[in-house]
């Protein structure tokens, strides 16, 4: 947020040039040191939203799922017109893009701002943006209810973290697939083996929580 608010202030500041009027001229460091007074005040602001909690840390970094597992992934959660797939940490947009080249709506959650802009010109790219959607947030924060289908590309110790939330927030019946991690104790519904990569997909029950929560 910062980055825009300190660009606009700095593309407004005025630089003097020799064609400008005599006041114009000696209003111009004025209106150029008031302008760094401005951007300072701001940026200030964006530090201590920050520091309140304005900019997440990502819990884990970016690296892509390879095509052939998204597809993998696609395929073993049977995604086809009617579903709405979540991607949680959605990195590039790979996984909702696919979802939707299937004919699914795709949303991806994703912390990085710079990996959400490049997502929404990936689907542009592709063709779908239409019928994808990509929000900047921390997916702990999200509302995933909507979804049908939930996909994760994490570690293990953030799926549990995620999985009360999961089964408390998604509709019975929602299927979640994780490329390569698994959810705790929680039994798989199926899991396949593509190259190297575990691909695993459990579905929400009816009961809130499964038997033995860990
Ligand atoms: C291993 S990458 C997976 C990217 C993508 N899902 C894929 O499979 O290609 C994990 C992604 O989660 C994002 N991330 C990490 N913590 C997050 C959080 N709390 N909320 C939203 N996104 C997060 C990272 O920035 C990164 O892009």
């Amino acid at each position: 947020m910062r980055r825009p608010i300190g660009g606009v202030l700095f593309s407004l500041s005025p630089q003097p040039t020799p064609l400008q009027p005599a006041p114009a001229r000696r209003l111009g460091p004025l209106m150029a040191y008031a302008g760094v007074l401005v951007w300072t005040v701001a940026a200030s602001v964006g530090l201590l939203g920050q520091a309140a909690g304005g900019k997440r840390t990502p819990d884990i970094h970016y690296v892509p799922t390879p095509n052939r597992v998204v597809d993998a992934m696609l395929t073993i959660a049977d995604v086809g017109p009617t579903d709405v797939v979540y991607d949680l940490g959605s990195g590039d947009g790979r996984i909702p893009i696919a979802a939707a080249r299937r004919g699914a709506r795709g949303v991806g959650i994703e912390v990085e701002p710079a990996l959400v802009a490049q997502a929404r010109r990936n689907a542009v790219r592709a063709g779908v943006a239409d019928r994808v959607e990509f929000f900047e947030g921390d997916m702990f924060k999200s509302d995933p209810s909507p979804a049908t289908v939930v996909t994760l590309y994490l570690l293990g110790s953030l799926n549990q973290r995620l999985r009360p939330k999961l089964l408390r927030e998604l509709k019975p019946g929602t299927r979640i697939v994780s490329h390569r991690f698994p959810m705790g104790s929680w039994e798989p519904e199926r899991s396949i083996e593509v190259g190297r990569a575990d691909v695993v997909l459990w579905r929400v029950p009816s009961s809130p929580e499964p038997a033995n929560p860990n």
